[in-house]
């Protein structure tokens, strides 16, 4: 949902913004020029594509968006006095340090990271009055990440270091944070209500719609909310707290971290702000940004899509619309009734109820409430949260078949980065002029930060073979499987996050790995040769000779470049997220 589809005209405007981290220290005013100049071009570059192409029936300046456009700052404010106001005036006072935290080793237990600061639960929700309900944790890749239940993976174990281990590095991938719609949802799509609304004549809601009466659809497109920014900012913070001590090495070895992200104006924006929580402000000299660039036909592992051409023919790369549609049909009929009764001049389908649900949670997640939410109950709520499961499942997971492909570039790097070897052959979305350079891609540091897409979280955990999140087999369209494994919001939420948790153990000599979804440790055993293991740890030479097996048996290129096919629906299925093999 993030990447794909995106129709030219209203998404990827990031083009232009991509500037490589210069050699030396990382400067953040040159970041925030490329990203002005960026933004600017962008809106001329959109503005120049629409003067160009207006579309068939209608012109309009931008696609159907917020009837209500704030840009701040205005473009030459009267009172700026650069000289008086110098941003750096000297008398800082004292500024002695501390030793860094270790949360992971020093604290019985983790924080446990629940809830939404700034956000308003709906009051209510639909014909509900019983036992609470976490609206918020039902979004499925809309949700606001949080901690996981313990042993919601399987494995009844804590995050943090187990009895007799400390843990000696971290890579970390993580999702940008709360944003506004994209611009290629192929089933759904908040703007497309408010295009609708306005559309049919005099219609008039009552009841539970009546707030649509003075309703305007207000949201952007593509970029980080407040809230998404500040959901990474904590992230930072929390990534400070638990792991801090792994600065230590840098210090030892006399280098800075290289952290990576993408050009795209939300996953910068990410990045800077995970940076400023965990380094602090100012970051210069602190690590080194490196920001790939996110564009059609440029490799790149945390932007795979780009050069994948199967992942954006429809029938092989987007499988799970139909599901969806389907499922949407039997879980919303009731809420349908509901809404009609409720509303004359329009005629609500099931569609549109659907865009509702979306809408609560786009609303709330970038202006922090949204009357929508009450309209559904929470077995709907429970019934949108498996729609998404079914999108991710079939078109960036287990069930799609450009998944592994997609995914297998990032798993070739941390296996690079894990046994100290330069990654051999650059046959996937690997970038050589990047992954060959030390400078921009070292090798057996202690911490790795990586800023991605929840499709490509997901296409990772699907490459790595963690097949316990495949257990449930092709997902149903007719029903909720009980106890399901595979949750997109347990797996792929807004700034969700996984750590790759190295550690040095008493019992063994050898160095352990194990893989941390949003503070719930996952179960290695699907991958050949982990032992089964209380804690979820597996030995890290056993990992990557796994790994290895399945860099060897992954064909990148008839994955994304091969030319077959696959009948929709449920007359062809994968679990393992890969194509039909090459006859
Ligand atoms: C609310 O619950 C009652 C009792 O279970 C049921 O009869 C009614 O149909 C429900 N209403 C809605 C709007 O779901
Ligand atoms: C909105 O969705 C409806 C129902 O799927 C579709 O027919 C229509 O083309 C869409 N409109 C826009 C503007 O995307
Ligand atoms: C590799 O990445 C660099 C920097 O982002 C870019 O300039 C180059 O075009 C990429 N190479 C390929 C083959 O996409
Ligand atoms: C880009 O990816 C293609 C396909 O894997 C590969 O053949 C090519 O060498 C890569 N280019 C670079 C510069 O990494
Ligand atoms: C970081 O330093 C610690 C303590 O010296 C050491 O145990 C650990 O192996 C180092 N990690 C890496 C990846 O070098
Ligand atoms: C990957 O998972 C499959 C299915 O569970 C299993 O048969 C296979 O051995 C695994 N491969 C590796 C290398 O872990
Ligand atoms: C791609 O290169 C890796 C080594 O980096 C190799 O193990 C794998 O077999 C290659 N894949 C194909 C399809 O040639
Ligand atoms: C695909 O999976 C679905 C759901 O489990 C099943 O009904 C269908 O028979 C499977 N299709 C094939 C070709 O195995």
């Amino acid at each position: 949902m993030s990447t794909k589809y995106a129709k030219l005209p209203a998404g990827d405007y990031e083009l232009e913004t991509a500037t490589i981290a210069p050699r030396g220290t990382f400067s953040s005013w040159r970041i925030v020029l490329a990203y002005a100049a960026g933004l600017f071009s962008a809106f001329a570059l959109r503005l120049a594509y629409f003067l160009s192409h207006p579309p068939p029936e209608l012109f309009t300046p931008f696609p159907p968006g917020s009837t209500e456009v704030h840009r701040y700052p205005p473009p030459s404010p009267s009172n700026v006095f650069p000289s008086l106001f110098p941003s750096d005036v000297g008398h800082a006072g004292p500024t002695p340090t501390g030793a860094e935290p270790a949360l992971v080793a020093t604290a019985p237990s983790l924080p446990i990271h629940s809830g939404a600061a700034h956000l308003l639960a709906p009051q209510t929700l639909a014909n509900h009055s019983e036992r609470p309900f976490d609206v918020f944790q039902h979004w499925g890749n809309l949700s606001p990440w949080f901690s996981v239940p313990r042993s919601a993976f399987g494995v009844d174990s804590p995050p943090e270091a187990p009895e007799g281990c400390r843990v000696t590095g971290l890579h970390l991938l993580h999702r940008h944070g709360a944003r506004y719609p994209t611009s290629g949802d192929s089933y759904g799509g908040p703007a497309n209500f408010s295009f609708r609304l306005p559309q049919s004549q005099s219609w008039k809601a009552r009841g539970q719609l009546d707030f649509l009466n003075d309703w305007t659809y207000k949201l952007g497109e593509e970029i980080l909310t407040p809230f998404g920014r500040q959901q990474l900012y904590d992230l930072g913070v929390s990534m400070r707290m638990k792991y801090g001590f792994l600065l230590y090495n840098f210090t030892e070895s006399n280098t800075i971290p290289v952290f990576r992200t993408e050009s795209q104006d939300r996953m910068l924006s990410s990045a800077l702000n995970f940076a400023l929580g965990f380094f602090g402000h100012p970051l210069d000299g602190k690590y080194q940004q490196l920001i790939t660039i996110e564009e059609h036909g440029f490799n790149n592992t945390l932007a795979p899509s780009k050069t994948c051409t199967n992942s954006h023919d429809h029938a092989k790369g987007d499988r799970g619309t139909p599901y969806v549609r389907q499922w949407a049909e039997i879980y919303l009929r009731d809420a349908l009734v509901r809404l009609r009764a409720q509303i004359t001049g329009v005629d609500l389908v099931i569609e549109d109820a659907y865009i509702m649900q979306q809408l609560c949670a786009y609303e709330t997640v970038a202006l922090g409430y949204s009357q929508f939410c009450e309209l559904f109950t929470p077995a709907e709520w429970a019934g949108f949260d498996y729609s998404v499961d079914l999108h991710f499942w079939y078109s960036s997971a287990f069930g799609s078949p450009v998944a592994r492909g997609l995914g297998i570039g990032y798993v070739q790097e941390l296996v690079a980065r894990l046994s100290h070897t330069p990654i051999a052959t650059h046959n996937s979305s690997t970038n050589a002029t990047l992954a060959d350079d030390p400078r921009t891609f070292p090798l057996g540091q202690s911490l790795y930060v990586d800023a991605t897409h929840e499709v490509v979280v997901l296409n990772v955990l699907t490459a790595l073979n963690l097949t316990s999140f495949a257990k449930d087999g092709p997902l149903p369209a007719t029903h909720i499987p009980h106890n399901r494994a595979f949750r997109t919001a347990h797996l792929a939420p807004f700034a969700t996050n996984v750590q790759f948790q190295l550690l040095s153990c008493d019992s063994t000599p050898d160095p352990q790995i194990r893989v941390i979804v949003n503070d719930g440790v996952v179960p290695l055993t699907g991958i050949r040769g982990c032992p089964e293991s209380a804690d979820g740890a597996c030995p890290v030479s056993v990992f990557i000779d796994a790994m290895r097996e399945i860099i060897g048996e992954t064909d990148w290129a008839w994955a994304c470049l091969g030319d077959w096919e696959v009948p929709p629906g449920t007359a062809w299925n994968t679990t393992r997220g890969a194509p039909p093999e090459r006859s």
